[in-house]
């Protein structure tokens, strides 16, 4: 069982992530090096569960329970019980590796580590760790408790279990899990490239407006977003 979920970085994405983790029970353990980053982080899900208590999605007593499983560290060593690691520091290719290396020295044999990169190689992570067999990619999207889609990469290295392991999870937590190889942009990145670039590339042809091109992608094509607003 992941009981204990480690979670590097406590920016946008780890503190979104934190969020689905503790709605789900967990024990969550955030390490971030931004100065007093226990102060913003426990004040900003704090908040986060305000409002949900005041639309009624959750209770006065489930906010306290979250908020006494959440424990905001100093350093990495803090992160040893984890069972589950999500890193969603800074995307910076060498801190990553640098971050991975440092793990190795921390983590127990048994921890699954996943990185949240949008866009590097898991492979490459991968290697800085100890054992590189137990890394993936895991990749939530921005929000991350209102989003339900999470992309499972597969590193070349990844135990193959541990992808099914982690799909298994990401469904306990009421998560959509999708998995893909190690490739540039996983699956919906590398779709939204051309969506976007596609419709600019249309707009400065002079094919239609901004307007039209808007209004065909999102009521007719039935996307959640237009691609130039
Ligand atoms: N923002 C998005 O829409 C989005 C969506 C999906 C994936 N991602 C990926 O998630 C990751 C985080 O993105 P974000 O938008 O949350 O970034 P962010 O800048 O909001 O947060 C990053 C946090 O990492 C902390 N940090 C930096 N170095 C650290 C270290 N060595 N150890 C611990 N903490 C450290 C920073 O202090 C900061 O709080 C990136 O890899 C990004 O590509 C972002």
């Amino acid at each position: 069982m992941l009981e204990i979920i480690g979670i590097l970085g406590g920016g946008a994405m780890g503190r979104g992530i934190a969020q689905v983790a503790l709605q789900n029970n967990k024990s969550v353990i955030v390490y971030d090096v931004m100065p007093n980053a226990a102060e913003i982080i426990t004040n900003h899900l704090t908040v986060t569960f305000d409002l949900l208590i005041g639309k009624a999605k959750i209770t006065n007593d489930q906010k306290n329970e979250y908020l006494a499983n959440l424990k905001i560290v100093d350093s990495m060593q803090k992160l040893a019980d984890c069972d589950l690691i999500i890193e969603a520091i800074i995307e910076d290719l060498q801190l990553k590796k640098t971050v991975f290396e440092g793990l190795s020295k921390v983590l127990k044999s048994s921890a699954i580590v996943c990185s949240n990169t949008s866009s590097f190689s898991i492979t490459a992570i991968a290697s800085a760790y100890k054992d590189p067999s137990r890394c993936l990619g895991l990749h939530f999207f921005n929000p991350a408790p209102v989003m339900p889609l999470v992309e499972i990469i597969s590193a070349y290295q990844t135990d193959p279990l541990l992808v099914e392991q982690l799909k298994a999870e990401m469904t306990n937590w009421k998560k959509t899990p999708v998995v893909a190889k190690d490739t540039p942009g996983f699956i919906v990145n590398r779709i939204a490239r051309p969506f976007y670039s596609e419709a600019l590339r249309i707009y400065e042809e002079n094919l239609a407006t901004k307007e039209d091109i808007d209004l065909a992608i999102k009521q007719i094509g039935g996307f959640k977003m237009e691609p130039l607003s």
